[in-house]
């Protein structure tokens, strides 16, 4: 069931958002050669708990950190650790959400190590990009094919590929809520979008191919061909006047 948040709900979600970005703004303005990915992990939950929020991650189906950071072939859910250390060229994926209120954010961003290939740079504006163009696309009268419709033909029109076996998601008074949000789909199909309806859209998009597989850590994600990856997500709100990012600073 899809749950409509009330205007009181949204200000509170709008908090949980807001902490949820800023978050995310410091661990990218911390992503450097000789970084641990635990550092990181570690300034993302003491921030969050500084606001008086809760990282929504940690424990979440026994998910062990506030952070999910991806390197270069890693598509998302990569585990922080003290031995990965940063190195000059990767590019990282860092996603995060905070818990405030009962209510929930959730954002990511995929960040620039020292310098970066052109091939990189390309991929993290197409795929930054790309967000943009779905949230477009959350109006109210749309549908929920709207949305992955754009996310997928901006990214193959350049010839990227987007990643299936994982989507976005709604999002409230759970980390995951109804309905599922594709970045891929048919214009005019699924689920109509309605006024109050939040959602976490999240493009997960590779170089190569749309495979993927997971390590045995039952967490990290990984491209099947070892194609590098890239990831954006908001958390966003559709209003009568059209969406609306939450998760911004
Ligand atoms: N941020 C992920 C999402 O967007 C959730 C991560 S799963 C977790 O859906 F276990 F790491 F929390
Ligand atoms: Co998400």
């Amino acid at each position: 069931m899809v749950v409509l948040k009330t205007g009181r709900e949204l200000k509170i979600m709008q908090e949980a958002c807001a902490i949820s970005a800023g978050a995310l703004k410091l661990v990218g303005s911390a992503v450097e050669p000789g970084v641990t990915t635990a550092e990181l992990d570690r300034m993302a939950e003491e921030y969050i708990r500084s606001k008086g929020a809760v990282p929504n991650f940690k424990n979440y189906q026994g998910y062990p950190a506030t952070a999910c950071i991806s390197i270069n072939n890693e598509v998302i859910h990569g585990i922080p650790s003290k031995s990965r250390k940063l190195m000059p060229g990767d590019i990282v994926s860092v996603d995060l959400g905070a818990e405030y209120g009962g209510y929930h954010g959730d954002n990511a961003a995929t960040f620039a190590c020292g310098d970066i290939s052109d091939e990189a740079k390309r991929l993290m504006d197409a795929t930054r990009e790309s967000l943009y163009e779905g949230i477009s696309a959350a109006r109210s009268g749309g549908r929920i094919g709207d949305i992955g419709h754009k996310i997928q033909s901006y990214i193959e029109a350049r010839g990227y590929s987007v990643v299936r076996q994982f989507v976005g998601h709604g999002i409230g008074t759970k980390l995951h809520e109804a309905p599922e949000v594709p970045n891929f789909g048919i214009p005019g199909r699924g689920i109509r979008l309605m006024p109050g309806m939040t959602l976490a859209i999240e493009p997960m998009v590779n170089v190569g191919s749309e495979d993927v597989k997971i390590l045995p850590d039952g967490w990290t994600v990984l491209t099947r061909d070892g194609s590098l990856s890239a990831h954006f997500e908001h958390t966003i709100v559709i209003t009568p006047d059209g969406p609306k990012i939450l998760t911004q600073v």
